[in-house]
Protein backbone atom coordinates (compact mmCIF):
# COMPACT_ATOMS: atom_id res chain seq x y z
CA UNK A 1 0.00 0.00 0.00
CA UNK A 2 1.40 3.01 -0.74
CA UNK A 3 0.86 5.68 1.77
CA UNK A 4 1.16 9.40 0.72
CA UNK A 5 1.35 12.93 2.11
CA UNK A 6 0.71 16.21 0.22
CA UNK A 7 2.46 19.01 1.28
CA UNK A 8 1.18 22.34 -0.25
CA UNK A 9 3.95 25.31 0.35
CA UNK A 10 2.10 28.63 0.08
CA UNK A 11 2.97 31.86 1.83
CA UNK A 12 -1.03 32.42 1.48
CA UNK A 13 -2.54 28.89 1.25
CA UNK A 14 -1.12 28.74 5.15
CA UNK A 15 -2.94 31.98 6.00
CA UNK A 16 -6.01 31.06 4.54
CA UNK A 17 -5.82 33.20 1.81
CA UNK A 18 -5.55 30.81 -1.21
CA UNK A 19 -8.02 28.03 -1.40
CA UNK A 20 -5.60 24.96 -2.25
CA UNK A 21 -7.11 23.43 -5.54
CA UNK A 22 -3.65 22.38 -6.11
CA UNK A 23 -3.51 19.55 -3.25
CA UNK A 24 -7.04 18.58 -4.20
CA UNK A 25 -5.81 17.62 -7.73
CA UNK A 26 -2.73 15.70 -5.92
CA UNK A 27 -5.54 13.85 -4.09
CA UNK A 28 -8.08 13.09 -6.93
CA UNK A 29 -4.48 11.60 -8.90
CA UNK A 30 -3.27 9.67 -6.42
CA UNK A 31 -6.42 7.43 -6.49
CA UNK A 32 -5.44 6.73 -9.56
CA UNK A 33 -2.53 4.54 -8.26
CA UNK A 34 -4.50 3.42 -5.48
CA UNK A 35 -2.07 5.64 -2.94
CA UNK A 36 -3.79 6.18 0.59
CA UNK A 37 -3.60 10.37 1.63
CA UNK A 38 -2.05 9.82 5.41
CA UNK A 39 -1.10 13.32 6.03
CA UNK A 40 -1.99 16.84 3.97
CA UNK A 41 -0.20 20.01 5.41
CA UNK A 42 -0.55 23.79 3.91
CA UNK A 43 2.91 25.18 5.02
CA UNK A 44 4.44 28.59 4.04
CA UNK A 45 7.61 29.22 1.75
CA UNK A 46 10.03 28.95 5.07
CA UNK A 47 12.98 26.47 3.72
CA UNK A 48 13.35 25.35 7.15
CA UNK A 49 9.59 24.61 8.26
CA UNK A 50 9.47 22.81 4.87
CA UNK A 51 12.19 20.35 5.89
CA UNK A 52 11.78 19.70 8.91
CA UNK A 53 7.96 18.87 7.93
CA UNK A 54 9.18 16.60 4.95
CA UNK A 55 11.20 15.16 7.57
CA UNK A 56 8.41 14.26 9.56
CA UNK A 57 6.23 13.14 6.85
CA UNK A 58 8.52 10.24 5.97
CA UNK A 59 7.91 8.71 9.21
CA UNK A 60 4.21 8.23 8.21
CA UNK A 61 4.50 8.04 4.42
CA UNK A 62 6.29 6.69 1.66
CA UNK A 63 5.12 9.32 -1.10
CA UNK A 64 5.39 12.50 -0.35
CA UNK A 65 4.36 15.01 -2.89
CA UNK A 66 4.46 18.86 -2.67
CA UNK A 67 3.44 21.61 -4.20
CA UNK A 68 4.21 25.46 -4.45
CA UNK A 69 7.65 26.82 -4.39
CA UNK A 70 10.11 25.58 -7.27
CA UNK A 71 9.96 28.43 -9.54
CA UNK A 72 12.13 31.71 -9.13
CA UNK A 73 10.26 34.18 -6.66
CA UNK A 74 12.30 35.22 -3.96
CA UNK A 75 10.27 33.25 -1.51
CA UNK A 76 10.05 29.91 -3.63
CA UNK A 77 12.35 27.60 -1.55
CA UNK A 78 10.91 24.44 -1.70
CA UNK A 79 14.02 22.87 -4.18
CA UNK A 80 16.37 23.64 -1.83
CA UNK A 81 14.41 22.60 1.52
CA UNK A 82 13.90 18.64 -0.33
CA UNK A 83 17.59 18.95 -0.70
CA UNK A 84 17.91 19.37 2.83
CA UNK A 85 16.51 16.05 3.33
CA UNK A 86 17.36 13.66 0.99
CA UNK A 87 20.44 11.23 0.58
CA UNK A 88 19.66 10.81 -2.65
CA UNK A 89 18.57 12.57 -5.25
CA UNK A 90 16.24 10.46 -8.15
CA UNK A 91 15.92 12.88 -11.03
CA UNK A 92 14.10 11.53 -13.69
CA UNK A 93 11.16 12.40 -12.27
CA UNK A 94 12.01 16.41 -12.35
CA UNK A 95 13.80 15.65 -15.59
CA UNK A 96 10.35 13.88 -17.69
CA UNK A 97 8.05 16.63 -15.83
CA UNK A 98 9.82 19.41 -17.13
CA UNK A 99 10.64 18.02 -20.43
CA UNK A 100 7.24 16.99 -21.22
CA UNK A 101 5.66 19.86 -19.14
CA UNK A 102 7.92 21.83 -21.84
CA UNK A 103 5.48 21.05 -24.85
CA UNK A 104 2.88 22.55 -23.02
CA UNK A 105 4.27 25.64 -21.97
CA UNK A 106 7.60 27.09 -22.26
CA UNK A 107 6.83 28.25 -18.71
CA UNK A 108 7.78 24.94 -17.35
CA UNK A 109 11.32 25.98 -17.71
CA UNK A 110 11.03 28.54 -14.62
CA UNK A 111 10.39 25.11 -12.31
CA UNK A 112 13.46 24.28 -10.34
CA UNK A 113 11.60 21.15 -8.90
CA UNK A 114 13.38 18.09 -7.64
CA UNK A 115 12.87 14.36 -6.92
CA UNK A 116 15.07 12.34 -4.48
CA UNK A 117 14.86 9.47 -1.84
CA UNK A 118 15.14 9.77 2.02
CA UNK A 119 15.26 6.68 4.01
CA UNK A 120 12.41 4.55 1.74
CA UNK A 121 10.64 7.78 1.25
CA UNK A 122 10.37 9.24 -2.45
CA UNK A 123 9.71 12.93 -2.34
CA UNK A 124 8.89 14.65 -6.17
CA UNK A 125 8.45 18.16 -6.23
CA UNK A 126 5.34 19.57 -8.17
CA UNK A 127 5.05 23.39 -9.46
CA UNK A 128 2.11 25.52 -7.89
CA UNK A 129 -0.70 25.79 -9.85
CA UNK A 130 -3.47 23.34 -10.67
CA UNK A 131 -2.82 22.80 -14.04
CA UNK A 132 0.25 22.35 -13.96
CA UNK A 133 0.05 20.00 -11.12
CA UNK A 134 -2.43 17.78 -12.86
CA UNK A 135 -0.20 17.86 -16.09
CA UNK A 136 3.49 16.66 -14.23
CA UNK A 137 1.45 14.09 -12.34
CA UNK A 138 0.01 12.11 -15.49
CA UNK A 139 3.79 12.26 -16.60
CA UNK A 140 5.52 10.55 -13.80
CA UNK A 141 2.11 8.75 -11.84
CA UNK A 142 2.78 5.20 -13.22
CA UNK A 143 6.75 5.56 -12.79
CA UNK A 144 6.18 5.70 -8.61
CA UNK A 145 4.79 2.23 -7.52
CA UNK A 146 7.56 0.42 -8.91
CA UNK A 147 9.99 2.68 -7.36
CA UNK A 148 8.35 2.67 -3.47
CA UNK A 149 8.90 -1.24 -4.13
CA UNK A 150 12.46 -1.18 -4.98
CA UNK A 151 12.44 1.36 -1.98
CA UNK A 152 11.60 -1.51 -0.06
CA UNK A 153 14.03 -3.43 -1.00
CA UNK A 154 11.16 -5.86 -2.06
CA UNK A 155 12.10 -6.26 -5.72
CA UNK A 156 14.72 -8.28 -6.56
CA UNK A 157 15.02 -8.75 -10.46
CA UNK A 158 13.25 -5.74 -12.21
CA UNK A 159 14.79 -6.30 -15.75
CA UNK A 160 11.80 -6.88 -17.93
CA UNK A 161 11.68 -10.19 -19.42
N1 LIG B 1 4.41 22.86 -15.69
C1 LIG B 1 3.32 22.50 -16.37
N2 LIG B 1 3.17 21.23 -16.75
N3 LIG B 1 2.33 23.37 -16.68
C2 LIG B 1 2.41 24.68 -16.31
O1 LIG B 1 1.46 25.44 -16.59
N4 LIG B 1 3.73 26.39 -15.10
C3 LIG B 1 5.09 26.85 -14.84
C4 LIG B 1 6.04 25.83 -14.24
N5 LIG B 1 5.66 24.46 -14.58
C5 LIG B 1 3.57 25.11 -15.56
C6 LIG B 1 4.57 24.13 -15.28
C7 LIG B 1 5.20 28.13 -14.15
S1 LIG B 1 4.27 29.40 -14.78
C8 LIG B 1 6.05 28.33 -13.09
S2 LIG B 1 6.32 29.90 -12.47
C9 LIG B 1 6.83 27.21 -12.52
O2 LIG B 1 6.23 25.98 -12.86
C10 LIG B 1 7.06 27.26 -11.02
O3 LIG B 1 5.86 27.17 -10.31
P1 LIG B 1 5.81 27.32 -8.72
O4 LIG B 1 6.72 28.43 -8.31
O5 LIG B 1 4.38 27.62 -8.43
O6 LIG B 1 6.24 26.03 -8.11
Amino acid sequence: MIKAAILTISDKGSRGEREDKSGQVIREKLGEIQAEVVAYEVIPDERVLIAQRLKGLTEVANLLLTTGGTGVSPRDVTPEATRDVIEKELPGFAEAMRAESFKITPRALGSRAISGIHRESLIINLPGSPKAVAECLDVVLMAIPHVLELLKGNVEDCARK
